[in-house]
């Protein structure tokens, strides 16, 4: 069995992916990566993992939603496949690390088998799902949501950006409209590697972190609507300023976390305020807002949920607006296989690689698996606090090869399982 993965040619990888979408970020002077899911550049980004998975070896196949596996045979062909992956689109200020880790690590892990000349019992497959930051077509993890039946295909082909242009056409447009079955064939197992994307593992000077589960994630998108008026003549109790109303909701934001009342593990972000027609010297009528609010206990999330709508109406009927929102995503807290932790922690310990458990603030494709089959990740520290949709994500070579070691252990180990 192969020991090690190769941390150079891991190394390598993530560089050549990282050049695809490469953009000049102009707040901090750094090279990012702006891979947008099914724009010319996550195209092209999905060209060259195929081209990389079949100079694997591996077979390829494309579904109706863009979700790509790599096949690697078993020695039994018929037993459960043990899959590994994550996704290669990206936020529009991303680094190189963020999906991308697990998806070329999980290609890594099949490259060092055929280094060794392995054939593991179970077939293996590489996979990357699609949109899974649903930073452009508004609903994270919506590849592997389709394929676990969480989303309809119908309704994912509906969605739009803020264009206008559909999933599916512009899925077509980039030529990955595959015809294979969204749903997913059994699996024995499901493993992402991933980077952390927060400061936790690097503080604690850890190598490794074993993901227990992901916490609830909500977002509300946020129509406010008032009445355009002359900024330097509009007497202020005479104006209905749906801007005035999307500050007070994102400093109401702030409140609630500093509330305690949920706990001290609440987060709230409004990351979008667009405000129309968006001139400085005119009361905007309109503004369209996000809303991202997470919580590790799904119960505490809802109930958060359910008090920030009420402020919504407060806040409309003081301010003379009107509020719609819209639920654009809703996950609920996870929890990952025992098995596959302890798996996780005894490749770590094996290795002499220091871990401890962690919970994951960000959401990831994993967490829709996990309805699907045993599943579970490998977190990989990262430097400057752990920065992550953010040019400066930066998880060193030494970091990245550890998680794919570990990624190499658990998926050999559960790909030699006896069973169907
Ligand atoms: C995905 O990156 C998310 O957690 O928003
Ligand atoms: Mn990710
Ligand atoms: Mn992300």
């Amino acid at each position: 069995m192969s020991t090690h993965i190769n941390s150079e040619r891991l190394t390598a990888s993530l560089d050549a992916l990282g050049r695809i979408g490469a953009y000049l970020d102009e707040a901090s002077g750094l090279t990012g990566v702006r891979r947008l899911a099914f724009s010319a550049e996550d195209g092209e980004g999905r060209r060259h993992v195929v081209a990389e998975m079949k100079a694997a070896g591996l077979e390829v196949t494309v579904d109706r939603i863009g979700n790509v596996f790599g096949r690697r045979a078993g020695r039994e062909p018929g037993a459960r496949p043990v899959m590994a992956g994550s996704h290669i689109d990206s936020v529009a200020t991303a680094g190189r690390f963020d999906g991308c880790l697990g998806v070329l690590g999980a290609l890594e892990v099949v490259k060092a088998l055929n280094d060794a000349k392995v054939t593991t019992r179970r077939p293996l497959v590489v996979a990357f799902f699609s949109e899974e930051e649903g930073a452009r077509f508004g609903t994270d993890m919506l590849g592997s949501a389709v394929a676990v039946g969480r989303i309809p295909l119908e309704r994912a082909y509906a969605l739009s950006d803020r264009d206008g242009k559909t999933v599916r056409a512009e899925l077509e447009s980039i030529g990955f409209l595959g015809d294979a079955p969204t749903e997913l064939p059994k699996l024995h197992a499901y493993l992402e590697c991933h980077v952390e994307q927060g400061p936790l593992l690097r503080a604690a000077n850890m190598d490794v972190g074993v993901v227990t589960g992901v916490q609830a994630i909500c977002w509300h998108e946020l129509v406010i609507s008032g009445r355009s008026a002359h900024a330097g003549t509009t007497p202020m109790n005479l104006r209905a300023d749906p801007g005035m109303a999307a500050s007070r909701v994102q400093l109401l934001l702030r409140d609630l976390v500093r509330s305690g009342r949920f706990g001290d593990q609440l987060r709230a972000t409004m990351g979008v305020t667009q405000f129309f027609p968006g001139l400085v010297n005119v009361v905007p009528n309109r503004v369209v807002a996000t809303v991202d609010i997470r919580h590790p206990d799904d119960a505490v999330l809802r109930l958060a949920e359910a008090e920030l709508v009420e402020h919504y109406a407060r806040i409309a009927a003081e301010e003379k607006v009107t509020l719609t929102h819209r639920q654009t995503a809703r996950t609920p807290d996870i929890s990952f296989a025992q098995k596959v932790r302890a798996l996780v922690a005894k490749s770590a310990s094996a290795r002499g690689l220091k871990h401890q458990d962690i919970v994951s603030g960000a959401g990831h494709d994993c967490q829709e698996l996990a309805k699907h089959c045993p599943a579970g990740m490998v977190f990989v520290p990262g430097e400057y606090d752990g920065i992550s949709h953010n040019p400066r994500e930066f998880s060193t070579p030494k970091q990245c090869a550890d998680g794919v070691n570990v990624l190499l252990d658990v998926v050999t180990a559960l790909a030699e399982e006896e069973g169907p």
